[in-house]
């Protein structure tokens, strides 16, 4: 690629069309949709992200300093106008500045078009499943809640689920069923302690310091455990939650996902 003074032709190129066409037209964001939504609009839009955000919301918006772009919707934007407005102004009061100085309003979109791009909409995402087949399976032969709560209702030895759409994809969800001890938090890992006199505890692990250990077992009973009357302590790095891939059919699984999937607030619920 020939080069003007050490700046590439194509970066020369985009510049120049980014002042040409953001100064003669008003695209000012009016609650309308995005009108740059090209294929050459989200890459531009990828490259300008790359030079002015990537430092805080990383490379490919996985979330670095700043919290991660790609989690299917935002919670300072529900419209392509609201991201419009979230990027041109920055948001007051927090580490989010407002996108550069001589940006226009083309620039702008183009980043919106490369966000909207790598994050689907959960009310564009159709699945398989039925919400309602799903909901009964939870709460019935399922058996979730023994350790899920969901709104309040349920129990503490698994993750609290009511709002689970919204940090978990319907392909994670599904691996959450399937593959339990697939990437396990540190948060939900068992210890099984052996006191001095052979009587042994197992719990999810809900404190550890120095000396002591807080567990709670199957049965939700809390125990705080003295680590000097121990013989010995064993953690166990996989997961409580049995495998669903035996239990349930796909259809049951997809019934399950899409019920997950539906766990959001309100605002982004159907
Ligand atoms: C100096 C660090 C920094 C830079 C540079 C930066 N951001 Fe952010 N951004 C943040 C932080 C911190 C937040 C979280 C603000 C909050 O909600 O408390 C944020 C929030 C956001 C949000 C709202 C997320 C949501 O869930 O609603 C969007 C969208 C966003 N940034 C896009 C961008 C884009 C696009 C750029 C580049 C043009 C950019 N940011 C540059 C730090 C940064
Ligand atoms: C014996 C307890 C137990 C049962 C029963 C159980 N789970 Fe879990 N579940 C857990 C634990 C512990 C975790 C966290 C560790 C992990 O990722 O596996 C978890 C994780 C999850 C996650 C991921 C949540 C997140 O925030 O990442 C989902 C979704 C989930 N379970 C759904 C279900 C559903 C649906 C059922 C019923 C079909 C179920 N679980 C039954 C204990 C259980």
């Amino acid at each position: 690629m020939f080069r003007l003074q050490g700046i590439s032709a194509s970066r020369v190129a985009l510049i120049v069309s980014v002042f040409w066409i953001g100064s003669s037209a008003n695209l000012t964001a009016q609650g309308g949709d995005n009108p740059h939504t090209s294929l050459e609009d989200v890459e531009t839009g990828q490259r300008l992200f790359q030079i002015h955000c990537s430092r805080c919301h990383g490379i490919d918006a996985e979330g670095d300093d700043g919290p991660s772009l790609r989690r299917g919707r935002f919670r300072r934007a529900q419209s392509d106008a609201g991201l419009f407005r979230v990027i041109s102004d920055g948001i007051a009061d927090t580490g989010m500045p407002p996108i550069f100085r001589r940006r226009t309003d083309e620039s702008v979109w183009q980043v919106v078009a490369y966000l909207r791009s790598i994050n689907q909409r959960p009310e564009d995402i159709s699945l398989p499943g039925d919400v309602e087949a799903g909901r009964s399976l939870y709460t019935g032969a399922g058996r979730c809640a023994t350790c899920h709560m969901i709104s309040g209702v349920g129990s503490l030895l698994g993750p609290d689920l009511t709002f689970v759409g919204e940090r978990r994809s319907p392909d994670e969800l599904r691996a959450d069923l399937l593959e339990p001890d697939h990437e396990v938090a540190p948060r939900w890992w068992s210890v099984r302690v052996t006191y001095i006199d052979g009587r042994t505890i197992e719990g999810i692990r809900m404190n550890e310091d120095t000396y002591s250990y807080r567990l709670i077992d199957a049965d939700e009973n809390l125990w705080s455990i003295a680590k000097r009357d121990l013989r010995e302590s064993q953690r166990i790095e996989t997961s409580t939650m049995p495998s669903y891939d035996d239990e349930l059919t796909v259809s049951e699984v997809d019934n399950l996902v899409a019920y997950l999937f539906s766990l959001r607030t309100r605002e982004s619920a159907p």
